[in-house]
C-alpha cells in the first residue's frame, strides 16, 4: 500500500535484522544482494568508524536508505560521499529521498565535512535532476577505472 503523501517517514540507523526487508529495496536501486550478504557487509561496516548507514521507515516498514561515508585525503580536505539513496519505487515522489540526503548533508556537516559528493550514473537522469533540484552540482565527468583481485 502506498503511503499518503502527508506520512512522514522516521529515520533511524540500519541494523542486521533489516537485512530481509532490505533485499526488497534494494533492487529499486539496480544492487540486489541477499541477506545473508547485506548482514555481512553491514558487519564490515560496523568496524569503519566515518559511515553511516540509515533508513526510512513508514508504519514499521523500511521504504528507503542511505549511507554516507568520509573520504579524508591528502590532496584536499576531503568530503563526505553518498554512496547508495533509494527509495522504494512505490514511496517515489513523496519527499522521502530529500529526509534521506538532508539527513545525510546534516550527518556530513556534524563531522567536520564541508562538501558532499556522490557518482551517479549518466543514464539515472530522474535522479541527477533530484540532486540538481536539492543544490547539487554537476562537477566532473570521469571513468571509474577498476580491476579484480584473486585473493
Ligand atoms: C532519486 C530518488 C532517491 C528520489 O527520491 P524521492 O523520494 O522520489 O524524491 P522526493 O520526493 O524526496 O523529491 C524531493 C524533491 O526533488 C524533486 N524531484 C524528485 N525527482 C525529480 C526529478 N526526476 N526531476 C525533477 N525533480 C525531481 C521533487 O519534485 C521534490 O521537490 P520539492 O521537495 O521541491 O517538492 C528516488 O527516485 C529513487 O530511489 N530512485 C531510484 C534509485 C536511484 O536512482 N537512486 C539514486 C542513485 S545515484
Amino acid at each position: 500500500m502506498i503511503p499518503p503523501a502527508s506520512m512522514s517517514p522516521t529515520l533511524r540507523l540500519l541494523r542486521s535484522a533489516d537485512a530481509d526487508a532490505l533485499v526488497g529495496l534494494l533492487p529499486d536501486l539496480g544492487y540486489p544482494a541477499s541477506a545473508d550478504q547485506l548482514v555481512r557487509r553491514l558487519a564490515a561496516l560496523r568496524e569503519w568508524p566515518d559511515q553511516e548507514a540509515f533508513i526510512a521507515e513508514v508504519d514499521g516498514r523500511l521504504v528507503g536508505l542511505c549511507h554516507v561515508q568520509g573520504v579524508r585525503m591528502l590532496i584536499s580536505d576531503g568530503y563526505a560521499e553518498i554512496q547508495a539513496l533509494v527509495v522504494s519505487a512505490a514511496c517515489q515522489g513523496q519527499g522521502i529521498g530529500r529526509r534521506l540526503l538532508e539527513h545525510a548533508c546534516a550527518w556530513a556537516a556534524g563531522r567536520g565535512y564541508d562538501r558532499v559528493r556522490l557518482r551517479s550514473n549518466v543514464l539515472r537522469e530522474g535522479a541527477h535532476a533530484f540532486y540538481e533540484h536539492l543544490g547539487f552540482d554537476k562537477s566532473k565527468a570521469s571513468y571509474a577505472f577498476e580491476r579484480a583481485l584473486r585473493i
